[in-house]
């Protein structure tokens, strides 16, 4: 079901600093911030040949990463996106193998433009999984 990983997101508590890491140190081309207000974070991508990291810096009182950054105040690996050809088909395969989707379970628009879902950590191994459909 699952296809390409799109992106890996790390958690940042300062992302003109993390920015200018991946630049500088790593050598990377890091996008512009973009604020999502609706997700509660602000991003940055970083194109790599295979695939993209996504820099994630909370935006808001109400940021679903404040807890995360507040347990890794250094910053962290936050999630995993995989790509997938139909959400609904996807979110409805995996809530019938009772896996929870977070949230009501209505897919938002995430920083492509495109739909995505997040998937709870303690059914995926600890690690938050994050769906798009591409
Ligand atoms: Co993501």
């Amino acid at each position: 079901m699952i296809g390409r990983l799109n992106h890996v997101a790390i958690a940042v508590g300062n992302l003109a600093a993390a920015t200018s890491t991946y630049r500088n140190a790593l050598g990377a081309s890091v996008s512009a911030p973009q604020a999502l207000p609706e997700h509660g974070v602000t991003v940055v991508f970083i194109e790599l040949p295979n695939t993209k990291i996504e820099l994630l810096e909370p935006l808001g009182e109400a940021s679903p990463i404040a807890k995360f950054l507040e347990k890794n105040p250094d910053g962290g690996m936050h999630h995993v996106c995989y790509e997938v050809d139909d959400i609904i088909a996807a979110r409805d395969k995996l809530k019938a193998g009772g896996a929870r989707v977070i949230g009501d379970g209505t897919p938002k628009i995430g920083a492509h433009g495109k739909p995505v879902l997040f998937l709870h950590p303690k059914d995926f191994n600890g690690t938050l999984v994050e769906l798009e459909q591409v």
